[in-house]
């Protein structure tokens, strides 16, 4: 199976990227085709700084590498170096209901938060998502939960495209995470753990053990003591056993019993140890390639010819079923 994934290249990856996604990525290149694309277009639908944003784009590469994305077995890309992309996204514009982009709720959110800067890219930023995953005739998109709305209209546009020009784009499943798919705030657990919150709401993939620990013993429990998965009574709990299970591997049930009367600072202190030992190796790996700029270098202009190939390709295909004058 094909497999396209993207990411967007502002603030640093936190542990609910990496267990909703990176952590997927890495697994999913041993057995399938990856391509996995840096989403600095999608990043300037909120303003950023030019000074700083190539050197952002850059430093997110070099994290999803450290992160265990392998350049050996998959396409690591920027999605500005492949111009098919922004090509497609025009075509597929032309294709799509406004209505559809209404109703979209990333859209709505964003529209409200950004109300300074509520533009049409981020209004038809579904679109160059699909085009994203189009031009590499990709059949599967693993994403969190956020994202699923997204890919509704990219089946959408897919089945659309194929019916007006003629079969061309498979329609792509959904790859969700179940669990992991929705990692919550630290400090409040009924919103997603997220980098533009608190500092401490949030924990960086390459923290260092002493913040990790402080921001665990700080993270937001309940008054009961026990340790127990209660998603509606216990929600902070919850995604503390949830975390400490899909980073040890260990089943939340064998959890429960493995804390049970023994309260929560030894349950924390225990999930900061784990937490530590799963982000020290990312860390190490992160420095070493912060030395290493060429490489990193390398890698990215590899990926683009690579991915370069397979969009010329669907874009020549795409043009001439389109009916754009071709020679
Ligand atoms: P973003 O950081 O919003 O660009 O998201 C990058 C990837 O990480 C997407 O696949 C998101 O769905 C996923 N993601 C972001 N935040 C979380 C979270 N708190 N829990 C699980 N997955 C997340
Ligand atoms: N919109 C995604 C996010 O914010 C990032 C993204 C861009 C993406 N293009 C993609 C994800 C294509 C999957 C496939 O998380």
């Amino acid at each position: 199976m094909r497999i396209l994934s993207g990411i967007q290249p502002t603030g640093e990856l936190h542990i609910g990227n990496y267990l909703g996604a990176a952590k997927h990525w890495a697994e999913l290149q041993k057995e399938d085709e990856c391509l996995f694309m840096i989403a600095d277009l999608h990043a300037l639908t909120t303003s950023q700084n030019p000074e700083t944003f190539s050197a952002t784009t850059f430093q997110k590469t070099v994290e999803l590498l450290a992160a265990g994305i392998d350049p050996a077995k998959s396409v690591l890309f920027i999605q500005s170096h492949v111009r098919e992309h922004t090509e497609l996204a025009w075509l597929l514009n032309t294709l799509t209901p406004i209505g559809e982009l209404e109703r979209m709720t990333q859209y709505k959110d964003k529209a409200k938060k950004h109300k300074e800067n509520s533009n049409a890219g981020l209004f038809s930023y579904p679109v160059l998502m699909t085009a994203d995953i189009l031009l590499y005739k990709s059949e599967g998109v693993p994403v969190g939960e956020d994202q699923t709305q997204h890919l509704e209209l990219t089946r959408l546009l897919a089945k659309k495209f194929n019916t007006l020009y003629g079969n061309t784009f498979p329609e792509p499943k959904t790859l969700l995470v179940s669990s992991g798919a929705r990692i919550m705030s630290l400090q409040n657990p009924e919103k997603k753990m997220s980098k533009s919150d608190t500092p401490d709401s949030c924990i960086g993939l390459f923290e260092e053990a002493e913040h990790i620990k402080r921001k665990v013993m700080k993270a937001t429990t309940d008054t009961e003591k026990d340790i127990r998965y209660n998603l509606a009574k216990k929600p902070g709990i919850s995604n503390l056993l949830t975390i400490y299970s899909l980073l040890a591997g260990v089943p939340i049930k064998t959890l429960e019993k493995k804390f049970k009367g023994k309260g929560y600072a030894s349950f924390k202190t225990s999930l900061a140890g784990i937490l530590e030992e799963t982000v020290a190796p990312f860390r190490k790996k992160k420095k070493e390639l912060e030395t290493r700029e060429l490489y990193v270098q390398e890698i990215l202009k590899q990926g683009e010819t690579k991915a370069h190939s397979i969009a010329s390709s669907t874009m020549n295909e795409v043009r001439k079923k389109i009916g754009l004058l071709v020679f």
